[in-house]
Formats: C-alpha cells, structure tokens, sequence
C-alpha cells in the first residue's frame, strides 16, 4: 500500500489486512502502562489540518507516538496557509522537509488526491483523514473495526446510516468498505440529505426509521453537517429528531444484540438521545479507542510492512 486515499481502493482482502493487524497491534498493547513499539523509530509523520477535529487528529498523533515516529502537527492557522501558501506548495516543503507520511484533512474533496498526485516520487506516503464530501476512510475502517469486536465477521449483517447522508464522507467510505466485508447497507434519509446518484450505491434506500430497526446489527448515526449546508434540508432540528433522530423509544425496538454507532462530534437530543448514546449497546468510546489502533495499523503498512518485507 503507498497511499491510504480512499476505501474504494480497498478489496475485501486489503481491508482485513488493515483491520487484523489494528487487532493484533490492540493486543499488544492491552493492559501495558508503556505504550511503545520501536516500529517507526527513526520516520517522520506529519498531520495536517485545514479543518477542526479532535478524534482524528489526536489518534494519529497517538498512533505515531506509540510506534515511537516522530510526529508534527500543522494546522492551516498557524502554517504559511494563512500567508495564502498553496496546498501543493505546502506538501512540497513538508516532503522536502522529510515527511515520511503526510496525513491531510481539507475541505475540498479530492485534495488527498492532489496530494498523493503532486508527492508522486518523493516517497511520502499520504493518509486521507477526510477531503470535504467525499471520503473519510480511516474512520470507516475504525467503525469496521468495532462492528466486528462487537459482532464477529460482517458478512451478511445489516447496518443502517442514518441521517445527513449527502454531505457524510463518513457515509460514503463506510458504504465502500460495509460493503466489500459482506455487510448489506441500508441508508435512511429524507429525500432532501441523499445525494445524487444513491440508486447506483451498493446499498438500499428508505425514509423510515421506524420501518428498519427491527431487522438491523448495527445503526450508525450520522452528524447532521450545518457548515456545509447552504439552505434548508429539514424543516426544523425538532422536526430532524422526530423523524431521524435514535430516541430511546427506537433504541428500544432495536434488536438486543444491534450496536449504536456515532462518528462524533455527535448533537445530543438531536441526532442521538443522550441516554441512548451512553448505554451499553452504544460503541462510541470504544470507536474512539480503535482509532487509534486502526490508525496504527495503517501507518504500519504504509511505512513499515514494506521495508520489513524488503528486510526479510
Ligand atoms: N469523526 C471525526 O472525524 O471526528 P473529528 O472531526 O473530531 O476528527
């Protein structure tokens, strides 16, 4: 693997591949004080940021130090962005600078693309941590991660999306990778929050919450994206939560076995009730502490599987 850009680039294989050895790395560390591995002495991982986050961006950070890299963290407002710097002319001084991996988060879908293009022959590697709309893989691959702690292989298992859907690069990458696992993805959502196009989505459609939660695994809602909507999609946030959002009446008609997701930062009362999100069939913490696992696993395959293949 040389970039992480997308889980539309993932095969059931590849995806396993990631997710397995985020499991094995897990164990290792379980119940140690001293979470170190010498794995990624010596390489440099360099995050940047062009948008909030908290989850994301603090996993990584933790994923890198844990492998003992060296890790450095930019972001758009303290960087020579703000002195209106380009974003290939940025990745260059980071690759220059000696970037073994560079992790981007940017509003414009299709920038960790760029990058990757623009980076071509210097040997760094570039991690998609979210492009506007478009994509969101790691935390498809940390949600997969949980969905199979929680309820073993995914084949054949139903999980619903629920909510913003069209402005979601989380609904997008986990529909991708739910998919090539074997799971069958029902998205639900008003009319209004569905992109273009979601009839040729591997998955199926409804607009009634109420109707699915019977026959679901699991329920990931999603957060409703209000910096990225110009205009009204719903009537009202009242009205969202009426129609969309897991109260504890849905919560309760859901299977006992069925696992809550939310990929944070979550809008409690609105999409999720708050008692709903701190139950026991809520897997939100645990989302959190498999990202960083997940994020581990994917900086080892990016810069060390490799050179310890090379090595044996
Ligand atoms: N889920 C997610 O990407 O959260 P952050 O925006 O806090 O990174």
């Amino acid at each position: 693997m040389k970039h992480l850009l997308a889980t539309a680039d993932l095969d059931r294989a590849g995806a396993t591949q990631l997710l397995d050895t985020a499991m094995s790395l897990q164990q290792n560390l379980l119940g140690k004080q001293v979470r170190k591995l010498p794995t990624l002495r010596g390489r440099t991982v360099i995050t940047v940021f062009y948008e909030n986050s908290t989850r994301t961006r603090v996993s990584f950070e933790l994923a890198g130090k844990w492998m003992s890299a060296d890790v450095v963290n930019v972001s758009a407002g303290g960087s020579s962005v703000g002195k209106g710097e380009s974003l290939r002319d940025t990745a260059l001084t980071l690759a220059a600078a000696g970037a073994d991996c560079v992790v981007l988060r940017h509003p414009a879908s299709g920038a960790a693309h760029r990058l990757a293009e623009w980076l071509d022959g210097t040997g760094t590697a570039v991690v998609n941590a979210g492009d506007g709309m478009h994509e969101h893989p790691t935390q498809a691959l940390l949600d997969a991660a949980t969905l199979r702690e929680r309820l073993g292989d995914l084949d054949g298992r139903r999980v619903a999306i629920v909510g913003d859907v069209l402005h979601s690069r989380v609904a997008r990458s986990n529909v991708h990778l739910l998919s090539a696992l074997g799971a069958d993805v029902v998205l639900v959502a008003p009319p209004t929050l569905l992109p273009v196009g979601v009839e040729s989505w591997p998955v199926t459609v409804s607009h009634t919450l109420d109707a699915e939660l019977s026959e679901l695994d699991a329920v990931m809602m999603l957060r409703v994206q209000a910096e990225r909507m110009h205009g009204a999609f719903f009537p009202s946030a009242r009205e969202y939560a009426r129609s969309f959002g897991l109260t504890e009446a849905r919560a309760a008609a859901l299977p006992d076995h069925a696992v809550v997701l939310h990929p944070g930062p979550m809008l409690r009362g609105m999409e999720i009730a708050s008692t709903v999100a701190d139950t026991p069939s809520s897997a939100i913490t645990e989302q959190v502490r498999n990202g960083v696992h997940v994020r581990m696993a994917i900086l080892y395959h990016l810069l060390a599987a490799a050179t310890e293949e090379d090595e044996t």
